[in-house]
């Protein structure tokens, strides 16, 4: 029942039923409330620059198509044949006048509107004269709803959810601290990567929402120490101890950080880009624009989720959406932005220290990849399945929100937001309305 749906988190007390992350019921359910309801991050306009630049990519398991339209908007439409459910189109990327289906050799334009059908007069209109019972404009693929947010591209299937902008609350300014930083805005300098994860996709979301703790305690100390020069004296390094987090006020959104601590972005991007981020004119400009909002120069290696699976890192700039593939495995989809007017010699930095540490072969990414796997291959057993696990980190503890920061803030060894994320995913799964969901 919903009631019981419900009662599977218990944000108050930051206790989680694991089935939520093992059972295929519950996983059906989410990919009709949640992935079917929230807007889902799919690229950025840098993938897409001209008229009939498409990419193929996915809304949680549905395969579409993001194309660029000839005045510039963005169309998203189910990547599915009408006819008898091939896919439009097979390619990752490229640029098309039309698409063209492999089967049977149905037509589409870049808007998603079907404009030829192999003998469509003898096989489908072979009646009287005007009495064809066939229409090609009811065959068109499903539609979505298309917004982005400084470069970022959402689709949502959902007539009734609410806008973009709507929907990502308060965290739009932690949001900028990446996205914002010039008026030339960011440009994409790699292609998509990808990679499977057999875990799922609540985990990889959750520590990109709430978790600094692993960074901060041990899961990447390994290769922090050995990022380090030779001379330095491994017993003088402290672990960070300063920082905060957010929980955004609606939508299960969140993001964390240090503050004025640069030791472990040093590590991750080296000196070259942790001197662009902190120094110089583009680092001026940048707080000249953020700061009104929040003092952006003070926050390093923050982590961020809009849910349910939008995730990068501001200042190493990975970003990635975690499309799910059953309760058990996720695939990773990742691309690196950059300061589009960033000289290219920081440009090659991010994308050569992004290769080293966030992505498939990247010694970070594997870190966070082998605690989840680890995580979900402990959830086949039954007992492991029945014991809650605790989310209580920071509940009922003296209140140490910053207010040099925007919204709800705690101290950054927190699981605030991260039970922000699990209510709001409570929520969406036992609510079927917008009625009682929207902000
Ligand atoms: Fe596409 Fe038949 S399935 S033309």
């Amino acid at each position: 029942s919903n009631e019981e749906i419900k009662n599977l988190v218990d944000q108050e007390i930051g206790l989680i039923d694991p089935r939520i992350y093992s059972d295929q019921d519950l996983y059906e359910i989410e990919l009709e409330r949640v992935f079917a309801r929230s807007w889902l991050l799919l690229g950025h306009e840098g993938h897409i620059p001209k008229a009939g630049d498409y990419i193929t990519t996915y809304m949680a398991e549905d395969p579409v198509i993001v194309v660029r339209q000839k005045d510039g908007s963005i169309k998203v439409f189910l990547n599915q044949c009408r006819h008898r459910g091939m896919r439009i189109e097979r390619s990752d990327f490229g640029n098309a006048k039309s698409f063209t289906c492999t089967y049977h050799g149905w037509a589409y334009d870049t808007a998603g509107n079907l404009v030829n059908v192999p003998f469509e007069k003898e096989a489908f209109c072979d009646k009287k004269e005007g009495d064809c019972g066939f229409d090609k404009a009811d065959w068109g693929p499903l539609q979505a709803r298309v917004d982005t947010y400084k470069g970022l591209i959402f689709a949502n299937w959902d007539e009734e959810a609410p806008d973009l902008l709507t929907y990502l609350s308060d965290a739009t300014p932690y949001m900028d601290v990446m996205l914002d930083r010039t008026e030339a805005g960011t440009e994409v300098i790699s292609g998509m990567q990808k990679t499977v994860i057999p875990c799922n996709w609540k985990f990889a979301a959750e520590q990109f929402c709430s978790d600094m703790y692993h960074a901060g305690t041990m899961s990447h100390l390994a290769g922090v120490l050995s990022s380090l020069p030779p001379d330095v004296d491994l017993s003088q390094v402290k672990l960070p101890s300063t920082g905060n987090q957010f929980r955004a006020k609606w939508g299960g959104h969140g993001t964390g950080w240090f503050n004025d601590d640069f030791a472990l972005l040093q590590a991750i991007m080296g000196p070259k880009v942790v001197d662009y981020w902190t120094k110089g004119p583009a680092a001026e400009r940048a707080q000249s624009r953020l700061g009104q909002k929040l003092p952006a120069d003070r926050m390093v290696a923050q982590h961020m989720t809009i849910f349910p699976t939008c995730s990068f890192l501001p200042g190493i700039n990975t970003v990635r959406t975690w499309h799910p593939r059953g309760p058990h495995e996720v695939e990773v989809w990742s691309f690196i932005v950059v300061d589009a007017d960033a000289p290219e010699e920081i440009k090659e930095e991010y994308r050569r220290k992004n290769i080293f540490t966030f992505n498939q072969g990247g010694t970070y990414e594997q870190d966070d990849g082998e605690n989840w796997v680890e995580v979900q291959r402990g959830l086949r057993g039954h007992k492991a399945r029945s014991q809650p696990l605790c989310a209580q980190m920071g509940a009922g503890v003296p209140n140490k929100n910053n207010p040099e920061f925007p919204g709800k803030t705690s101290y950054v060894y927190s699981e605030e937001a991260a039970r922000g994320m699990y209510h709001h995913w409570a929520r969406m799964m036992s609510e079927p309305s917008w009625e009682t969901l929207r902000p």
